[in-house]
């Protein structure tokens, strides 16, 4: 077997195992190579620690199932699911384990290249465990590496000094077969990201492959949006049709579920499940014009309740079972790192709008870009819907203004009260979008112009993230006016962009059933809901996800033998 094949055939091995006993002189042949493994300053950080007792290894088990229990209750519900459904450890389906160590210490002070990088030695030993993993697929060897256990604790019960660091634990066997593809893939837990998303030339977000020319992210986004797939549509139309209902009876979810098997390029589409919201936060230079009364530190402080899961999209995203990251993308405030956060600012909020441009047209892109990225990300994670969420205190400003240009609307028409205000400052908020119109003349022929003179950070990331959900093919559902903004923002840089949107609901917010009308969608509900973080997506995720199952699960009348009133 040549490197090429070893390294494309090479599998993390979790099932299959043959309990057949691997020969002393396999196993050495397996640890020369890993310790053939380069080395920060040579310095061969790493220790191998074989274990065939299977005492030991019930002990380890026992710590490992507990962690793997503890990981599936932080799970939302359908990640939890399918997470039940994996296999993450061979502990005692295999006849050796193998923990490699890290010493981050050996050598002493003067170890070349570590003085300033102590994780070195980890990166080093990390290599040792590649070299193993792909001589261990020479000799037809299953690997699976479990990380679930606190690294200290397993240290402990397996009595190694504590001056070393675990690295790697290793269930190794003989299998029969090695699968084509990575068990998480297979499973829809994860996707491969393509190469070309992973190659920067010269400038970090310049991507392309070597010898091809270097598109933008946005460009190359754009270039690959188009319309619902014909043929799946006429598929989807058809098999409503036939389902065991009366025709047109489920309303808009039969539109719905003809849309995303349109997206798909499939009838039935796959169950939008997993899904997550991406709630983007940031702040606005036009709050220092009294838009709103809430001082604009609230912005930083439910980002930071997002986090902690003390927020509306909170609880109601765990009831519809979406997971939800938040992602800084112009936050005023530093925010601190958190499981959960993105952190992605491109600057501390936006200028006021109303006297000048909020930001300009690269911070726009980049802004975009963002979203784009997100979007990519969660996808790649292996979620099937995306949903909207945002977060800016005096976002409602630059939404209605934007509403405005997109749809000719006149700012009184498209502004509303937001948070909560009187009519003296809505008529100065109307006032202040008026005169940011006619400062900037924003021309909708040019909509990154457009974000960049009267928009928001999240609004442009937000437009990026709906792109890159329609790139993917991936519906994305939009949440209230902050969305609907963005989403003309998507639309008027790539107008097949409208495929992959559903209006999860419409806001209070007049901009937002303007918006809705312009880009030609129906809100699913309407609660008079005007809070934003993504709870109105949230809440029409299970719509979305009915509509579908009702399209793959419900028997036809041929199939179930029932009489069909219009049949043949
Ligand atoms: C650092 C590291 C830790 C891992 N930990 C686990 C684990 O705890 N349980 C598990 O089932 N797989 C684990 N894996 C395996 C990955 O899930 C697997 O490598 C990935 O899905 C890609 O599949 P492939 O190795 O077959 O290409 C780990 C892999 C690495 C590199």
């Amino acid at each position: 077997m040549d490197l090429y094949d070893a390294v494309r055939s090479r599998r993390d091995v979790r099932s299959g195992f043959r309990l057949d006993p691997v020969p002393d002189d396999v196993v050495a042949r397996v640890l020369d190579s890993a310790h053939h493994a380069p080395s920060v300053g040579y310095s061969q950080p790493w220790d191998f620690l074989v274990i065939r007792d299977v005492e030991t290894r019930s002990r380890v088990r026992d710590i490992v199932l507990r962690e793997r229990d503890r990981y599936a209750e932080s799970l939302p519900a359908a990640r939890r699911e399918a997470f039940a459904a994996l296999k993450v450890e061979a502990i005692l389906d295999t006849p050796l384990n193998l923990v490699v160590t890290s010493d981050a210490t050996r050598g002493g002070r003067h170890v070349l290249g570590r003085r300033t990088q102590p994780q070195m030695a980890a990166f080093s030993t990390a290599c040792a465990v590649q070299n193993l993993w792909l001589a261990a697929r020479a000799e037809d060897l299953g690997v699976g590496w479990v990380s679930f256990f606190d690294e200290r604790e397993l240290a402990e019960a397996l009595q190694l000094p504590p001056h070393v660091e675990i690295v790697a634990y290793l269930c190794v066997g003989y299998v029969d077969a090695f699968a084509a593809e990575p068990e998480l893939a297979t499973a829809g837990w994860a996707r491969r990201r393509p190469l070309s998303w992973a190659v920067h030339q010269e400038q970090w977000g310049t991507r392309a492959l070597p010898g091809l020319e270097a598109v933008s992210v946005l460009d190359e986004t754009i270039a690959v949006i188009g319309p619902l797939d014909a043929t799946a549509v006429a598929a989807a139309h058809d098999r409503q049709a036939a389902l065991t209902k009366p025709r047109g009876s489920l309303g808009v979810l039969e539109d719905v579920s003809v849309q995303l098997a349109g997206l798909a390029g499939t009838c039935p589409p796959p169950v939008p499940s997993p899904a997550a919201i991406a709630i983007f936060a940031a702040d606005h230079g036009v709050h220092a014009q009294g838009v709103t009364p809430w001082p604009q530190e609230v912005t930083a402080q439910m980002v930071a309740n997002f986090l902690a899961g003390g927020a509306v999209i909170n609880a109601i995203a765990a009831q519809s079972g979406a997971e939800v990251v938040v992602v800084d993308v112009g936050v005023a405030a530093d925010v601190p790192a958190a499981p959960g956060l993105l952190p992605r600012k491109v600057r501390r909020g936006t200028a006021d709008l109303s006297i000048g441009p909020a930001m300009t047209r690269a911070e726009a892109i980049a802004a975009i870009e963002v979203g784009v990225e997100v979007a990519r990300d969660l996808v790649a994670a292996g979620n099937r819907c995306l949903l909207t969420g945002d977060m800016g205190i005096a976002n409602t400003t630059a939404s209605a203004a934007l509403i405005a240009v997109f749809t000719g609307a006149t700012a009184a028409d498209v502004t509303g009260r937001g948070t909560g205000i009187d009519d003296d400052m809505l008529a100065h908020k109307v006032d202040v979008i008026d005169r940011a119109l006619a400062l900037h003349r924003p021309d909708a022929a040019d909509p990154v112009g457009v974000v960049a003179s009267i928009g928001g950070l999240e609004h442009a990331a937000l437009a990026g993230f709906i792109l890159g959900a329609a790139a993917l093919r991936t519906p994305v559902i939009l949440d209230g006016v902050i969305a609907g903004a963005a989403a003309l923002v998507a639309a008027a840089l790539a107008p097949d962009a409208v495929a992959a949107m559903v209006a999860g609901h419409r806001s209070a917010e007049p901009g937002a059933a303007r918006a809705l009308a312009h880009l030609g969608l129906r809100p699913l509900v309407d609660l008079d809901l005007r809070l934003g973080e993504g709870s109105g997506a949230a809440l029409s995720l299970g719509l979305v996800q009915s509509a579908v199952r009702v399209l793959r699960e419900v028997a036809t009348f041929d199939g179930a033998g029932v009489t069909d009133k219009d049949g043949p």
